[in-house]
């Protein structure tokens, strides 16, 4: 894949996202990082810079559109359009379907779904005009076959997969794939959270998993940066779950 080619990556600040940055700014690719903690993503974006990564960093919701077009013109003023886009930003919080309110209902699509449609839709226009472009978002085992408590989540999941779907209809003829990564159990702070709340029975998940293991985020990025090179061309409207076989 060329190198010049500019990639955003959200959620980009530690676990999945900050593995797929990793993998584009080791690439040679110039890598734009969003977060919204920001002194973390200063730490990481600096560690990459230091071994020779052409890294920017912008603290931004994905929830808020104002917030990602002003980030993003920074972006093509110091590195140019954007071409790659990995939507990866989420929250994965348990409540009972009963229990849920509206307003955790509306975080949850706010950041998970319309998050995802704010970091593409802000960055297509680039792909249209290059006549080339790769979306990779991380959707989830959720999104496939549901996940206990996590209804709104597992809806918003759902929705970027069809997300996926609809838009690579819609883009191929721009020379653009729209892809989605589905995990399952990745080892990332998230998931080290929801371990320490005992929300998360690793131990009782795990034979579950035919790989028997959780995966990394760097097995997660691998994925990404083939779905995201020339080789993938021919590549749209897939969810490729990288998950152990835990769903097939
Ligand atoms: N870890 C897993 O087992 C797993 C499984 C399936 C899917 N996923 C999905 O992978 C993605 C990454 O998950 P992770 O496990 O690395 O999570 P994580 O919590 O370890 O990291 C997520 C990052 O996103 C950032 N973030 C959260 N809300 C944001 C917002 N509104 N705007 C910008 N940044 C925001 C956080 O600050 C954090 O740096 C998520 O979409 C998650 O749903 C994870």
């Amino acid at each position: 894949m060329s190198k010049d080619r500019v990639v955003v990556v959200t959620g980009a600040a530690g676990g999945i996202g900050l593995g797929i940055a990793q993998r584009f700014a080791r690439d040679g690719h110039p890598t734009a990082m969003l977060d919204v903690q920001k002194d973390l993503l200063e730490r990481e974006a600096d560690a990459l810079r230091s071994a020779g990564g052409k890294v920017m960093t912008a603290q931004v919701d994905v929830s808020d559109r104002s917030a990602i077009d002003a980030a993003y013109e920074r972006v093509r003023e110091e590195f140019g359009p954007i071409t790659i886009v990995v939507p990866n930003a989420g929250i994965a919080p348990i409540v009972p379907f009963q229990e849920m309110t509206l307003a955790q209902w509306q975080q949850v699509m706010d950041i998970n779904l319309t998050g995802v449609f704010h970091t593409i839709q802000a960055a297509v226009n680039d792909m249209v005009v290059a006549k080339w472009g790769r979306v990779v978002s991380i959707s989830s085992h959720a999104g496939q076959s549901g996940g206990m408590y996590m209804s709104h989540y597992s809806a918003a999941k759902g929705g970027v997969i069809s997300l996926t779907k609809g838009l690579a209809r819609e883009l191929a003829a721009h020379g653009t794939t729209v892809n989605t990564i589905a995990p399952s159990v990745c080892e990332t702070p998230q998931m080290h959270r929801a371990i320490e709340a005992g929300q998360f029975p690793l131990d009782a998940v795990l034979p579950m998993i035919p790989i028997s293991r959780a995966g990394t985020p760097d097995e997660i990025a691998s994925a990404c940066a083939f779905l995201a090179s020339e080789e993938a061309a021919y590549i749209t409207g897939q969810v490729l779950a990288v998950n152990g076989g835990m769903y097939m």
